[in-house]
């Protein structure tokens, strides 16, 4: 049984560390969330997506597992997580869990007896070869590490200590599917599915394209040969239970996104695409460049045109891998109006919405002084591997604007110690912002605050069966400064406005919108406040001006 019912929903990203300390050890745990499940289930959202919480070395803070059945001891233990369920379930929120099956910890007993020589049972469980080829790793410089026990060289596409699974073997593959059936049977509603789309490799491991730095290999382990058997294989398991499986695409297309996702050997039911994470960089991290507006709105039109009728999209503008947005995409000087208007840009899009933790209220990066502070594996790479030339400033400033830590600090509750994060010290740095009302406690209690506005969005979203189930259409894409967007059920539209520009700009209606009767259903701006004294942003009716990163949406009949 696959049902639909994730179409409907929104989701909310917990990456638990640095989410809400309940035992006064200064990281966050499952008591910490039990403690917030009301909170979550106040934004609107309809269920929580826990990035990993399953023991861990955290080389990549959670993404290289030591085992999959239990929980870090640092975040509590399984007793805690059934409930943290229960309650979740009782208030009607669905649980997913991440799988990470392309790779383990280096520290997993798999790992530590498949080092151990080539007649061990577990000797096939991963990649080895006696001669590396010239694959890049995307965390740690070459792709292949050399072990002394075994005297061979292991495959890692992330980090050293990330071993890949070798998913050609069949016992790998049983071992994922008795941990798909561990959680299910406990009860959780599905799973994001980490580089999913990675875990086959090409037989021959051939030697990749010398050129391009970091994902040479990429052609030869990116939808690799049998991947479409295998994820069936794991789809057969997910569907004798009411299981939602959302896979992580990096670098996907999307004709080979729609593989997965339609036709009778559909394997998953959304996929995370990353092509509007690269508006002012490529590859995430590596190469920065001016945020282009053109460029996001080429990558959303992109996706909601091709999926429109044939598959459903899974929104998100943050996660534990990409700064913050406002950071990125807005502006930290109008942190109130871009934070706002972003939420805009994409909640009303089609397909299900995800809201990291802190997105909600206009977390933004943080900027720590020294290399020395930052503690993300690939940020550390990054500094220490590319544009050496420039100067060390210059590449601090490089790790500001990209480093994944920026959105793994502490969740700030309120503008007391430490953001009431914790009572002691926490793990990691708290961006200093908590005291200036960036918090949980200041918004609750302003109605015109990023918190209160994804409120209002998420509820009007869920409201409206043309927000739900709408088509997309786009308005002047080459426009610079302004996103405009339709969505549109029978007669009934929705057009959403958004400014991405710190100045007014004059804005105005679709061709097809004019004369037509519109109501404003939600402003980003406080009502009244508008320089003419008037609601409406477009007084002289056709056109109007909007101010700075201005955002509304109007239905129109
Ligand atoms: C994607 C995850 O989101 C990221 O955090 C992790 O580092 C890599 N996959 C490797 O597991």
């Amino acid at each position: 049984m696959n049902s639909d019912w994730y179409k409907e929903k929104s989701f909310y990203q917990i990456w638990i560390r640095s989410f809400k300390d309940g035992n006064g050890d200064g990281i966050g745990d499952l008591y910490g969330v039990y403690e917030k499940l009301e909170y979550i289930k106040s934004l609107g959202v309809d269920g929580i997506w826990f990035s990993p919480i399953y023991p861990s070395p955290n080389a990549d803070f959670g993404y290289d597992i030591s085992d999959y059945k239990n929980i870090h001891p640092d975040y509590g233990d399984l007793d805690q997580f059934k409930k943290v369920l229960a309650r979740a379930h009782e208030l009607g929120l669905k649980v997913i869990m991440d799988l990470v099956v392309n790779h383990t910890s280096d520290e997993h007993p798999w790992f530590q007896e498949s080092r151990k020589g080539k007649d061990n049972p577990y000797s096939d469980y991963y990649i080895w070869r006696d001669k590396p080829n010239n694959w890049d790793s995307l965390f740690e410089g070459k792709a292949w590490e050399y072990d002394k026990v075994r005297k061979q060289y292991y495959l890692h596409i992330f980090a050293k200590k990330q071993p890949d699974l070798n998913m050609d073997n069949p016992k790998v593959r049983e071992e994922v599917k008795s941990i798909l059936r561990f959680w299910l049977d406990m009860g959780v509603d599905g799973f994001r599915e980490d580089v999913i789309n990675f875990i086959s490799k090409h037989e021959k491991l051939p030697n990749g394209l010398p050129f391009l730095p970091a994902v040479n290999g990429l052609p030869y382990y990116k939808d690799g040969p049998h991947i479409y058997e295998y994820m069936e294989e794991f789809r057969e398991v997910c569907s004798q239970y009411d299981c939602f499986q959302l896979g992580e695409g990096p670098l996907t297309t999307v004709k080979s996104a729609l593989k997965y996702l339609t036709g009778p050997k559909k394997s998953l039911d959304m996929m995370f695409s990353f092509d509007h994470m690269m508006a002012d960089c490529i590859y995430t991290e590596y190469v920065h460049r001016p945020f282009s507006l053109v460029k996001l709105k080429k990558a959303f039109t992109k996706w909601q045109k091709a999926l429109n009728g044939r598959a459903w999209n899974a929104l998100y503008l943050e996660n534990h891998d990409h700064p913050r947005v406002i950071s990125r995409y807005g502006d930290e000087k109008y942190w109130r109006a871009s934070g706002t208007m972003l939420a805009m840009s994409y909640l009303f899009q089609q397909g299900t919405p995800f809201v990291y933790q802190g997105q909600e209220i206009g977390m933004m990066n943080i900027r720590l002084k020294s290399i020395s502070d930052y503690v993300d594996v690939s940020s550390l790479t990054n500094f220490n591997r590319y544009h050496l030339k420039d100067s060390i400033e210059k590449r601090l400033e490089r790790i500001w604007h990209s480093s994944r830590d920026s959105s793994r600090t502490p969740m700030q509750w309120t503008g007391g110690r430490y953001a009431g994060f914790s009572k002691k010290e926490p793990w990691f740095y708290v961006n200093p912002n908590y005291e200036n009302g960036v918090n949980v406690e200041a918004e609750e209690k302003d109605p015109y605050s990023i918190l209160n506005f994804y409120r209002k969005c998420l509820k009007l979203r869920k409201s409206s069966n043309v927000l739900l189930w709408g088509s997309y259409r786009e308005f002047f894409p080459n426009d610079p400064h302004v996103y405009v967007y339709e969505r549109r059920l029978c007669d009934v539209s929705c057009l959403i406005i958004c400014s991405f520009s710190d100045k007014p700009v004059r804005v105005k209606l679709p061709k097809e919108y004019a004369g037509r009767k519109r109501k404003l259903l939600l402003c980003n701006y406080p009502r009244g406040s508008h320089s003419s004294g008037r609601l409406d942003g477009l007084p002289e009716g056709e056109q109007g001006w909007f101010r700075p990163y201005e955002a509304r949406i109007y239905r129109v009949q």
